[in-house]
């Protein structure tokens, strides 16, 4: 899945879609070959391997640390992201944001996992502006961490962020 970007959702659309006239006229309700018949759902290993490919376009020229990320909405679509880092430093962004908001721009509204994939044998779970963002956001998430190899830990975010502030906290 190079460049990560891509989709079980729209790809299943795609293959199922039909006209009205098709919908219509009998003779368009052909048997749909078995492999075509449910697009395959994404898996674990399709999350980590768009954050993998992801994590190539990261500009991480002052840490070297390069991650990658990839949410998956609701209809099985994968929203990349990378880090970016810029010169001030402070300006950093990580790539689970980067993810979430390239995701929240093209009007994904409901999320389900995210994949983070760093080279570290150790776990790296997302920091705490993106454990915030991605709470705000996508509710109680699985997130998937791994690295070039394997798998490193999987969670679900309300672990990663008890006792979350939110928006409900607002209302008096
Ligand atoms: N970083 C991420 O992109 N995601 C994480 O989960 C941890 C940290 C980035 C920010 C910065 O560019 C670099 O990694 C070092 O902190």
């Amino acid at each position: 899945m190079a460049g990560g970007a891509s989709t079980a959702g729209p790809e299943r659309r795609k293959t199922t879609r039909r006209t009205g006239q098709e919908r219509r006229d009998d003779s368009a309700w052909q048997a749909v070959p078995l492999e075509h018949a449910a697009a395959p759902a994404v898996t674990e290993g399709d999350l980590l391997g768009a954050a993998a490919a992801a994590r190539e376009f990261a500009h991480a020229h002052y840490s070297g640390f390069r991650v990658g990320a990839a949410l998956e909405t609701l209809d099985g679509t994968i929203v990349t992201g990378c880090n970016i880092e810029n010169a001030t430093y402070g300006l950093t962004m990580c790539a689970e944001r980067v993810a979430l908001f390239k995701a929240l721009s093209e009007g994904h509204t409901a999320f389900t996992r995210i994949a983070v994939v760093a080279d570290q044998e150790a776990a790296v779970p997302p920091c705490g502006s993106c454990r915030q963002l991605l709470w705000e956001y996508g509710g109680d998430l699985q997130v998937i961490l791994g690295n070039l190899e394997s798998l490193t830990g999987r969670y679900q975010l309300i672990a990663l962020l008890p006792l979350p502030f939110d928006r409900r906290l607002l209302v008096k």
